[in-house]
């Protein structure tokens, strides 16, 4: 699970840990999100497949708490074809999970310049349509994936809908552009859209072990986030459970993803963003540009007050730190040790000053950068069992 605003790197641990699970699963989100992965030796971004359903055999699960663009779908199913990979089969499709029309995409933007009207700033969502989406579905007006199997039912909602979308946001619906967007998914999927609870309940009776994939961060959670700035699903362990269906009890370990920095896209606070020099020299190095918008990171400095915090809401078992290397030039390192009314109070820690790049071993590191991460440990009591040092697949410490 993402431990700050999203971006955390949540790939490579996933990819690390894919092999020794049974099933993949995604809860929430939708096409907002965004991971890079390479296939056929090709750097791909993909918004709705998991990043570990290129682990071929695995079954992949879609949760109920998704909000799903059919198109984006469509083409990230048609860009694992075309490397030889198809997820078709083994995809399970929630058929409570909702579907994001054009024209959420389309109120998406309007809601933003209202905002920027009424406020001079919007949230600087991602424009995929999200926020809408779970607003009708919070409205019980969403249409949901079961619906992909009787197209005049859907036809007849959508129809239905036209006239308040219209009302509300001034927003046109042509009902017949939004199925003919979603035809080539619905051939691909429909008949792959199911009780995802029940599967994954089956899998969990039969002793299989199930990898849940967070999406975005704890800090962009709807009711523990930094509102109004965060995204509209529930991004924290619990929020995950529940949109898959399954019981708290049923979870053995979770593992909270944080870079050994901080990163934010969009608008709202960010109480440890670095003055322009460095967070220039973060972004150069960490290559902190939106995977989904391509828009440049805010990048600022690690704050421990935050990692407590999400570090209690979700009870993580321990955390993975991310991308240590960024940090390898720099002479001194702030961390924020405590927040009093959004400013940061920071206390400097010794860079390290070396390359820690691919290093594999914790004894290898730098004595200042295994300080910097038993400070952490110290701070937030939780182990940091997994460390990132490049972007390379091996070039991770794994502390036993
Ligand atoms: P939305 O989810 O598109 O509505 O965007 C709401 C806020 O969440 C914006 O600040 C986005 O930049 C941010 N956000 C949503 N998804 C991600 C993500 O996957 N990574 C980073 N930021 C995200």
């Amino acid at each position: 699970m993402g431990a700050q605003w999203g971006d955390e790197g949540k790939g490579k641990i996933i990819d690390y840990l894919a092999p020794s699970f049974d099933v993949i699963a995604r809860a929430n989100g939708g096409a907002n999100a965004g991971h890079t992965i390479v296939v056929s030796g090709e750097k791909r971004v993909f918004h709705l497949v998991p990043a570990a359903s290129l682990h071929e055999g695995k079954p992949v699960i879609l949760g109920a708490g998704m909000v799903i663009h059919l198109p984006t779908l469509a083409e990230e199913i048609m860009t694992l074809r075309g490397a030889g990979i198809d997820i078709v089969p083994r995809l399970f499709i929630s058929r409570a999970a909702h579907i994001v029309f054009e024209y959420h995409k389309a109120i998406d933007a309007v809601l933003e310049e209202r905002r920027r009207e009424a406020k001079g700033e919007g949230i600087g969502t991602t424009r995929r349509g999200i926020g809408p989406a779970y607003t009708d579905k919070a409205a019980r007006f969403g249409i949901r994936m079961e619906m992909l199997k009787d197209t005049q039912a859907l036809k007849n909602e959508l129809t239905a809908h036209v006239m308040h979308v219209q009302a509300m946001y001034g927003v046109e619906v042509d009902v017949n552009a939004e199925l003919e967007a979603i035809k080539e998914a619905t051939g691909l999927v429909s008949e792959r859209v199911t009780d995802a609870v029940k599967v994954l309940h089956d899998h969990l009776h039969e002793g299989r072990r199930i990898l849940i994939e967070g999406a975005q961060g704890s800090l962009l959670d709807i009711d523990h986030g930094t509102y109004p700035h965060v995204t509209s699903s529930a991004t924290t362990v619990a929020g995950a459970l529940h949109a898959l269906g399954l019981p708290p009890r049923a979870l053995s370990s979770s593992i909270g993803v944080a870079k050994a920095y901080c990163t934010r896209v969009g608008g709202g606070p960010f109480p440890t963003e670095a003055e322009a020099g460095a967070a220039d020299r973060l972004r150069q190095r960490g290559g902190e540009y939106g995977a989904t918008t391509g828009r440049p990171r805010r990048c600022g400095w690690l704050s421990l007050p935050d990692l407590r915090r999400v570090g209690a809401l979700n009870g993580f078992t321990c955390w993975n730190i991310t991308k240590l290397d960024v940090l390898d030039q720099e002479k001194m390192i702030p961390v924020s040790i405590e927040e009093r009314s959004g400013k940061a109070e920071y206390k400097e820690l010794p860079g390290w000053e070396h390359s820690t790049h691919g290093v594999t071993e914790f004894k290898k590191l730098p004595k200042q950068a295994r300080d910097y991460i038993a400070f952490i440990e110290q701070e937030t009591g939780i182990p940091v069992s997994l460390i990132g040092t490049g972007q390379e697949r091996e070039a991770m410490v794994i502390r036993g």
